[in-house]
């Protein structure tokens, strides 16, 4: 038996990376997956590559028309939402001193904002259907602590985790569970950008951030997006009925909390 039959899906910023292999197990457990992206090229190609039951939809999650246009597709594609994963977000560097009120403007938009009101959207709509519905946040390691260079992005991620502690507790009553994910180090284009800073601000060759945090890991090695498919089902599936506003470590052993 699939875990998600018959279930709607959308996944945010799934043209890529982690949202692109959530949408793939999601697509693989039986559901129907929106491929919500500000990259709508991008984001058909993914929904062709990944073939029955995905399709693209247009979406800036730092936009309030485009988070109810992205709706309201899924709502004329399917009939209906059941889950919901904010997976969208964007990765800054900089040291305390040098951070930009733009950087600051640019990523509390898309990765709390951006994660605050499509699930908002979300709700409503699972509240109107009646049947509950689950909303899965992409925090980070990031959001457990600070560092030295990742304040505005641990910034957002510590928010994102406390956005799921206040929704979880108040959207449970409609039988909507709110829980979050929170990765190590993946492997991916992501992180490619991100060694390419930490290159820059640490005056690193490339690739060399990466091989080192790779191997502090204490499971052996970063991880790849396939690593938290288990997780991402378990959360949207029937199986997570009765966990609430949790936010789970899946870092290789990273980060105990
Ligand atoms: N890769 C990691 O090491 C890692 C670690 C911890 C947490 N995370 C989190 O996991 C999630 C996915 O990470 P990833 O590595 O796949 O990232 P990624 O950069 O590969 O993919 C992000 C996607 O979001 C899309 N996007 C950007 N701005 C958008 C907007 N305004 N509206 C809609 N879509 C937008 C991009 O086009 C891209 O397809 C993010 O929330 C990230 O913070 C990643």
């Amino acid at each position: 038996m699939k875990r998600l039959e018959g279930k709607s899906a959308l996944i945010t910023g799934s043209a890529r990376g982690i949202g692109r292999a959530f949408a793939q197990a999601y697509l693989a457990e039986g559901a129907s997956v929106a491929i919500a992206d500000i990259d709508l090229e991008r984001a058909r190609a993914t929904a062709a590559e990944l073939g029955q039951g995905a399709y693209a939809v247009a979406m800036d999650v730092t936009t309030q028309g485009s988070i109810d246009q992205a709706i309201a597709t899924v709502i004329r594609q399917v009939g209906k939402l059941d889950i919901l994963v904010n997976n969208a977000a964007l990765f800054d560097l900089a040291p305390i001193v040098e951070i930009s009120r733009e950087s600051v403007d640019r990523l509390f938009s898309i990765n709390v904002a951006g994660t605050l009101f499509t699930l908002q959207a979300a709700a409503r709509q699972m509240i109107a259907q009646g049947h509950g519905g689950k909303i899965i946040n992409m925090a980070s390691q990031a959001g457990r602590r600070g560092e030295a260079l990742v304040g505005v992005y641990c910034a957002t991620k510590a928010a994102v985790i406390s956005l799921t502690q206040s929704a979880g507790l108040d959207l449970i009553k409609h039988g909507i569970n709110v829980n979050a994910i929170a990765p190590g180090v993946v492997d991916g284009e992501h992180w490619d950008g991100v060694d390419a800073l930490f290159a820059r601000y640490e005056n690193r060759p490339r690739g060399e951030k990466k091989a080192l945090v790779g191997q502090a890991v204490p499971f052996g090695r970063m991880g790849t997006a396939q690593d938290l498919t288990g997780m991402a089902v378990f959360l949207a599936s029937s199986d997570s009925e009765y966990v609430v506003a949790q936010t789970y470590n899946v870092d290789g052993g990273n980060w105990m909390s």
